[in-house]
């Protein structure tokens, strides 16, 4: 197939890309950069360069390379700082919104088969079971520095799901982890962690949902080669609360053991949102990506995942 890849140059892009073009497919990789053309010939693609803000420039490029597939990993995330999360997070929240519905146009106009779309598993309700499943109800009330962040995601779903036309999909990822991930070594995780600046806040309750960034990008392929409409969950098969695995990647990073913190002291430091992921975060189940889209994470777990990256 064609398979237009908005998104092409990111962490996950990079993974993607050359499994999509080993599994015969030709690939169209969207960069803004003239100087990235170069590192997505060596991936296997064809560059194009446009911005995704731009509706012209993406109608154009999605109109010349006429795609079956289009995918959409479009995030421009960097540094955040969880007392700030909506602001470091508004040029993401403008790809998912305005760069969606530019790429659902442009993907209108030529008909595209399928819209695979990235998204997140930390959208869940902060209530209930600690491991979601697809069907589950989104956060009704989201930490006030998490809510336009949550706002952009709902838009990403509704208009990918709702786009009647085509196969449209989101793929809610766990966690990232992996070479070119903030969780890499050197990453900003891992060096807050070395400093013993990321404490174990509260109780450490919160559930997350890691996955090798590898991993994404092979459940990605099945999602572009076979996936039907709807949300798939593409996380590891270990949810595991932050008291787990926290004390666990010090250790495997020969850090000392992470600080404690009571829950209003954590919340001071890193605000409500940060407060809410380490204690309250829900993790998610993978049951209906392995079904489904024929799927197995090669790193199982992130007990093993973490030291193999
Ligand atoms: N599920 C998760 O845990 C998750 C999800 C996403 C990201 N992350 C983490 O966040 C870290 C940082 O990610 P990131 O979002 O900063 O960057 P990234 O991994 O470099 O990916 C961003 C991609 O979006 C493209 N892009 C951004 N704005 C664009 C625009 N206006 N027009 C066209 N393309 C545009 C970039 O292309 P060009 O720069 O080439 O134009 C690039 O291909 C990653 O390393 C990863 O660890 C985690």
């Amino acid at each position: 197939m064609r398979v237009f890849v908005a998104g092409a140059t990111g962490a996950i892009g990079k993974q993607l890309v050359p499994r999509l073009v080993a599994a015969g497919h030709e690939v169209h990789g969207m960069t803004r950069s003239e100087s990235k053309q170069a590192m997505l010939k060596e991936l296997g693609a064809v560059p194009v360069v446009a911005d995704a803000l731009d509706p012209d420039q993406v109608a154009e490029a999605v109109g010349r390379a006429r795609p079956e597939v289009i995918v959409h990993q479009l995030t421009a995330i960097g540094a955040v700082d969880l007392r700030h999360m909506d602001r470091d997070f508004a040029p993401t929240n403008r790809l998912r919104t305005e760069g969606t519905d530019h790429l659902l146009s442009a993907g209108q106009a030529v008909g595209v088969q399928r819209f695979v779309a990235q998204s997140h598993i930390a959208c869940y309700a902060r209530a209930g079971a600690a491991v979601k499943r697809e069907e589950d109800p989104f956060d009704p009330a989201p930490a006030r520095e998490m809510r336009e962040n949550l706002a952009a995601i709902r838009h990403l779903e509704e208009a990918v799901l709702g786009a009647r036309w085509t196969e449209g999909i989101v793929l809610r990822y766990g966690h990232f982890y992996g070479p070119g991930t903030s969780m890499a070594p050197g990453g900003q995780l891992p060096e807050l962690i070395r400093r013993r600046k990321f404490p174990l806040v509260g109780d450490g309750g919160g559930v997350w949902s890691f996955i090798h960034v590898a991993d994404a990008a092979e459940a990605t392929v099945a999602a572009v080669e076979h996936g039907r409409r709807g949300a798939y969950n593409v996380v590891d098969d270990d949810p595991a609360p932050v008291a787990e695995w926290l004390p666990a990647l010090a250790q495997t990073l020969g850090a000392k053991q992470p600080l404690r913190v009571p829950r209003f002291i954590g919340r001071l430091a890193a605000g409500e949102a940060g407060a809410v992921m380490m204690t309250e975060l829900r993790g998610a189940s993978n049951a209906k990506a392995k079904r489904e889209l024929a799927w197995r994470p090669a790193h199982p777990s992130w007990r093993q995942g973490f030291a193999a990256a």
